[in-house]
């Protein structure tokens, strides 16, 4: 097998320190000098200042984060031994097939859901990609230049496992800051692989009857996926019963099906919000729908996208209103109340989060359902805080939405405040809620952050970006 491509990056003497406990990362203003050509496709070999090398990784060159290193030596904390590193010429194949059987090992499909995570950037070992599942169909995320010089590799393995559509989604930033074009693309049709063939597994398990659960897990999870098709196949049906423009507009391009729990949902493909949905909310959502549930008070679900919170409620037998500014995303919360027979229950308003008093009096109101005051409030902005820079003013911006909602919950109620920036911190979301004048007495009940099929390196810092604190009134 050919070598890859190699480039030697040496870092300064007095970059600080680099290694496993660091996370993968290491920028540029730690680097002294590189060998070889500024190639996204090679792989680099990361050497101390004395020429020693401490790992190899992907290369990004115009990027301030210039190396993602994929292994560490293992005698990267020992200056005294010299180190030879090979990197592997397989390494691509052999962690995107690791990812997939470590989602098989979680059984997701078992317990109703078909959206998920199927691989979580440097928390699977693949920094700068990342594969969304929907049902079928699955949405590959790009953000780096070397995943990026990788594209055409990945889109055929994910195409030779997939049944359903292909989508490749570049977001614009992602790529400014790497210094390659962004794009966004879309394979329809049957891929050529087989998706009924079990995946291949990780490791090598000798023992039969381990094997034999596998099998067994593996035609369950085969059953989910056919009921997943017949289901879509009888929805397309039934669209094109109502008139819908599915299949006879030749630029309608249809939405992403998944489950959920065990809940229908639809959500518009890439080019849009991330991959299309927001798996990383999904158990949250089940979890803070159980507690609207317990007392059956309303909830109140802002920054509701295609309605995964309401809609959960809902389910649970809470009356729920979910509030976007997204006209789209608010289209498919409707779409998606339906699909479940569940829109006599959830409902959903147009509104700016971030202005309240132009919305919320109007579902406060005597006679309105949140009169008594909610049982549950979420609050689940966009990213708000893009550096450090950004913190106070995400905090300022906070605290002046949570001082307008927190009033509006019952006693015993819930509110939950969700951050997806990686420097907005627990602390910081506890200061937003103590900075709201007014906003009443409150405990912290629940830390909760994504779910399993969004796995996080250890000392990778930055991969912790989903925080959802859950306040409970006094
Ligand atoms: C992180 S997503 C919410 C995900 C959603 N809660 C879920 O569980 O799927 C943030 C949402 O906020 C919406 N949004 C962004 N800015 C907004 C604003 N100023 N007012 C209302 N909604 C906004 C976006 O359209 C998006 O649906």
């Amino acid at each position: 097998m050919a070598t890859p491509l190699q480039v030697r990056v040496q870092l300064r003497r007095d970059g600080g320190r680099v290694g496993p406990r660091e996370g993968p990362w290491v920028r540029a203003a730690q680097v002294a000098r590189a060998w070889g050509p500024a190639d996204p496709s090679a792989l680099a070999i990361v050497e101390d200042h004395r020429g020693r090398a401490l790992g190899w990784g992907l290369y990004s060159p115009q990027s301030e984060i210039r190396v993602r290193v994929l292994e560490w030596a293992p005698e990267a904390g020992d200056r005294r031994q010299p180190v030879e590193l090979t990197p592997q010429v397989d390494w691509l194949e052999r962690r995107l097939t690791r990812a997939l059987a470590a989602r098989d090992a979680l059984g997701l499909t078992r317990a109703g859901t078909t959206g998920y995570r199927e691989l979580n950037s440097e928390g699977d070992g693949v920094p700068g990609l990342v594969i969304d599942r929907y049902g079928q169909d699955r949405v590959v995320q790009i953000t780096t230049a070397s995943i990026a010089a990788r594209a055409p590799q990945i889109v055929a393995w994910v195409r030779a496992r997939t049944r359903g559509r292909v989508f490749v989604t570049s977001p614009a930033r992602a790529a400014e800051r790497e210094g390659y074009p962004s794009f966004s693309e879309s394979w329809a049709g049957l891929a050529t692989g087989d998706a009924d063939e079990p995946r291949e597994g990780a490791g090598t398990e000798r023992r039969a009857d381990r094997e034999v659960d596998r099998e067994v897990d593996r035609e369950v999870d085969r059953e989910v996926d056919r009921e997943v098709d017949r289901e879509v196949d009888r929805e397309v049906d039934r669209e094109r019963d109502l008139g819908s423009d599915v299949g006879s507009d030749p630029d309608h391009v249809a939405p992403l099906r998944f489950t959920e729990h065990g809940l229908r949902f639809a959500v518009p493909p890439p080019p849009g919000q991330k991959t299309g949905g927001f798996h990383d909310q999904r158990e949250n959502r089940a979890a803070i729908a159980a507690l609207a549930g317990a007392r059956g008070l309303p909830l109140l679900d802002v920054g509701c996208h295609v309605g995964g919170f309401a809609i959960h409620a809902a389910r649970q037998g809470a009356l729920a209103i979910g509030v976007d500014q997204s006209a789209l995303a608010l289209a498919c919360a409707r779409e998606n109340a339906a699909r479940n027979q569940l829109e006599q229950r959830a409902r959903f308003v147009e509104g700016d989060m971030f202005a309240p008093a132009s919305w919320l009096p109007a579902l406060t109101c005597d006679g309105a359902p949140g009169a008594e005051g909610f049982g549950v409030i979420v609050l689940d902005p966009p990213a708000m805080a893009r550096s450090k820079r950004d913190v106070e003013r995400a905090r300022g911006a906070l605290a002046r939405t949570i001082a307008a909602l927190a009033p509006h919950v019952a006693a015993s109620g819930f509110l939950v405040v969700c951050t997806c920036s990686h420097h907005l911190t627990r602390a910081q979301l506890d200061a937003a809620l103590l900075a709201a004048r007014g906003a009443g007495r409150w405990t912290r009940t629940h830390a909760l952050g994504p779910g399993p099929d969004h796995p996080v390196a250890p000392g990778h810092r930055e991969g912790e970006y989903l925080r959802v604190n859950v306040y409970q009134r006094r």
